[in-house]
């Protein structure tokens, strides 16, 4: 069903009529639609679904054109990204156009659906916004970190597993956990990946968080476990260029407090409590797709 939710994208956005902008469309990367298929395994594959599911994927589109352009990211899924390709006002304008052609269709899904989704995007903007504010300085609040990536990441997760649930007349409230739970391991997730993949395998190159200013939960995790001198050390390579010895010594550090481990489980543990809500909910097919996210390569 996925497909129907493509060729939804690709109409809506032949109905601007506009060649230029199909073309940036096309090169879009797809990626993995993983709130596309939450939003089917939950609601099926009535028309409303695979709108709302397509309206969603253009949201998290615009909002990783807008991401990289904010990154100064040149990849995006292993291809250069828009910005790189062709500059930052496109991306940023073709950005504008998926986001709020999105919400125009919303407008005619359902009154509950739409707000549940625009109010996602609000925190997503917010969720942007403190990222960029966090990473000015060096980091060590835990929960500051986990309310950013609940804002940023988590939150359309959420929204999208609720209006699924919406459409399906099926009682919302475990269903945003279940969203809310993945996000935040997804989004751990991928924090946990810039320390652990290589440029090749990620796409970008490794650390590029932490060089970005980004203090991600193992470098909080890190900062608690290292001594005085070490904390030093740390905190004067936060938001610098990499030497290739530093890198070493950040991830001897991670080893030696097994700062990896440690992550890896706080996100195990928010995807087995979405696993036994689904189970309990009878909904075996999204235990699935919590599962195969914490088994993503890390
Ligand atoms: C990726 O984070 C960023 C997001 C999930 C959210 C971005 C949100 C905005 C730019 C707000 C604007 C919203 C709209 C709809 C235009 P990351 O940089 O940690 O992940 P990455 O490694 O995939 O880049
Ligand atoms: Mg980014």
């Amino acid at each position: 069903m996925l497909s129907a939710v493509e060729r939804t994208m690709e109409q809506y956005i032949l109905g601007l009529d506009d060649p230029e902008i199909f073309q940036l469309y096309q090169r879009l990367p797809s990626g993995k639609r993983l709130r596309a298929k939450l939003i089917i395994k939950i609601a099926g594959n009535g028309m409303k679904v695979i709108k709302t599911a397509a309206i969603v994927e253009m949201i998290h589109a615009a909002s990783l054109l807008h991401d990289d352009v904010i990154d100064d990211a040149d990849m995006r899924r292993r291809k250069p990204s828009l910005n790189a390709l062709y500059g930052n006002k496109p991306a940023i304008m073709f950005g504008d156009i998926l986001y709020s052609k999105a919400f125009f269709e919303l407008a005619d899904i359902d009154r509950r659906v739409a707000r549940v989704i625009s109010g996602a995007v609000v925190q997503l903007s917010q969720g942007e916004l403190s990222d960029v504010a966090l990473s000015q300085k060096f980091n060590t609040d835990q929960q500051k970190y986990m309310r950013m990536i609940y804002q940023k990441t988590a939150s359309l997760i959420e929204a999208s597993a609720e209006a699924a649930a919406l459409l399906a007349d099926k009682d919302p409230k475990p269903y945003r956990v279940y969203g809310r739970n993945l996000g935040l391991a997804f989004q751990m997730i991928d924090d946990l990946l810039d320390i652990t993949s290589d440029a090749l395998t990620l796409g970008k190159p490794a650390l590029h968080d932490f060089a970005e200013g980004k203090c991600t939960l193992p470098y909080i995790y890190l900062y608690e476990a290292l001594d005085g001198s070490d904390q030093v050390k740390l905190r004067s390579l936060h938001a610098t260029q990499l030497t290739g010895s530093q890198q070493q010594w950040i991830m001897q550090m991670m080893h030696r407090h097994h700062i990896i481990p440690k992550c890896f489980a706080q996100a195990r543990s928010l995807i087995d409590e979405s696993i036994s809500l689904m189970n309990d909910a009878g909904e075996g097919a999204l235990s699935k797709i919590a599962r195969e996210m914490i088994e993503r390569e890390y």
